[in-house]
């Protein structure tokens, strides 16, 4: 945390902003995950509608369904403000990428997203241990799991890329008949505020 986030904290206590319990290192952290999240989600929609106008549909349908989880996941971390009774504020989101030179490009940003978001993730359930918030660290449990799984998937997608080369039928055909029925958060998913994820 950086000593910005160190007097947000205390000018929002002082404000009255945080009604009932204090805000924590770790729940200040929530707040920009919900942002780092809701930024994913409007990513790969921008990247399914790239592979959409590139008239590469199951590539397009695999990002707008990971445009629906990454929305699902914000709205699994606004839950746990809401019944936590914490301050909770609908963020708006970070600049995304629109424009890309190759059908590699959108994959390798998605992969380095990935990667970035299992750093966030893994700093969120350290924070909450080192500040012996149980309840925050049982939280990201599903997370980190959920993190193994999309960095694995991303990091297959690139490497189908690569060995598809210049005939993209392969990548359409991979990912139809190997990508299309994964499981979406198992059954010990969070709950989302608004009831989908
Ligand atoms: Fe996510
Ligand atoms: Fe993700």
């Amino acid at each position: 945390m950086s000593l910005d986030d160190v007097s947000a904290v205390s000018d929002a206590r002082d404000s009255g902003v945080f009604h009932d319990r204090e805000s924590s290192a770790f729940h200040l952290l929530l707040r920009e995950q919900v942002r780092h999240e809701f930024t994913a989600s409007q990513q790969y929609i921008a990247i399914a509608v790239y592979f959409d106008g590139a008239d590469l549909p199951q590539l397009a349908a695999r990002f707008y369904a990971q445009a629906d989880e990454e929305r699902g996941h914000a709205m699994m971390m606004i839950q746990y403000l809401l019944d936590n009774d914490l301050e909770v504020r609908v963020p708006g989101v970070d600049d995304v990428v629109n424009a890309f030179g190759s059908v590699r490009e959108p994959v390798e940003l998605a992969l380095r997203q990935e990667k970035k978001v299992t750093e966030q993730i893994t700093t969120l359930a350290r924070t909450a241990r080192d500040t012996g918030d149980y309840l925050g660290e049982q939280f990201m449990q599903w997370f980190l799991a959920e993190q193994i799984e999309e960095v694995a998937s991303m990091t297959t997608l690139l490497t189908i890329v690569d060995r598809a080369g210049e005939n993209l039928f392969h990548i359409e055909d991979f990912i139809a008949r190997e990508m299309t029925s994964e499981s979406r958060g198992g059954g010990n998913a969070p709950r989302a505020a608004g009831g989908l994820a």
